[in-house]
């Protein structure tokens, strides 16, 4: 697997995003099943719980595009050491995500860690549940 777009993608936009209250940007590409990478940011409200996370804004701008099922994601940080998506970040990946999909975490010093989805939130609840 080659990383090197979707971390390019991620590197892009760091920058851009909003997180003046946490100081801790995030940054998110995800490959779908279209061959397109769609890359989103954090972004903070001084609402606190209105903030929303960098991957849920990269699965948003898929969505928008209809691009499909996700085939990759990676997240980029400034951080010591990489950063796994949060618990509700698992959640909506794997309602566009197989299990077996890769979730490579980096920094921006290099470090990375890799899981796939299902091994991020096994036991998922998903759309088959509701019949
Ligand atoms: N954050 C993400 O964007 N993705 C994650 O998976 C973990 C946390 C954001 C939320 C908040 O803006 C900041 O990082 C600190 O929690």
């Amino acid at each position: 697997m080659d990383w090197s777009e979707l971390e390019s993608a991620a590197r892009a936009v760091l920058g851009n995003a909003h997180a003046p209250y946490s100081g801790f940007p995030v940054a998110a590409a995800i490959r779908f099943a279209d061959g397109a990478i769609e890359a989103g940011v954090n972004v903070e409200n001084a609402s606190y719980p209105l903030s929303v996370c960098a991957e849920r804004n990269a699965v948003a701008a898929g969505v928008r595009s209809g691009r499909g099922r996700i085939d990759a994601v990676l997240i980029l940080t400034g951080a010591e050491m990489p950063t796994p998506p949060c618990g509700g970040c698992r959640q909506v990946l794997a309602e566009f995500g197989d299990p077996g999909v890769p979730v490579r975490s980096v920094t921006l010093q290099g470090q990375s860690t890799e899981h796939t989805l299902g091994a991020l939130l096994p036991h998922a609840f998903g759309p088959g549940a509701l019949g």
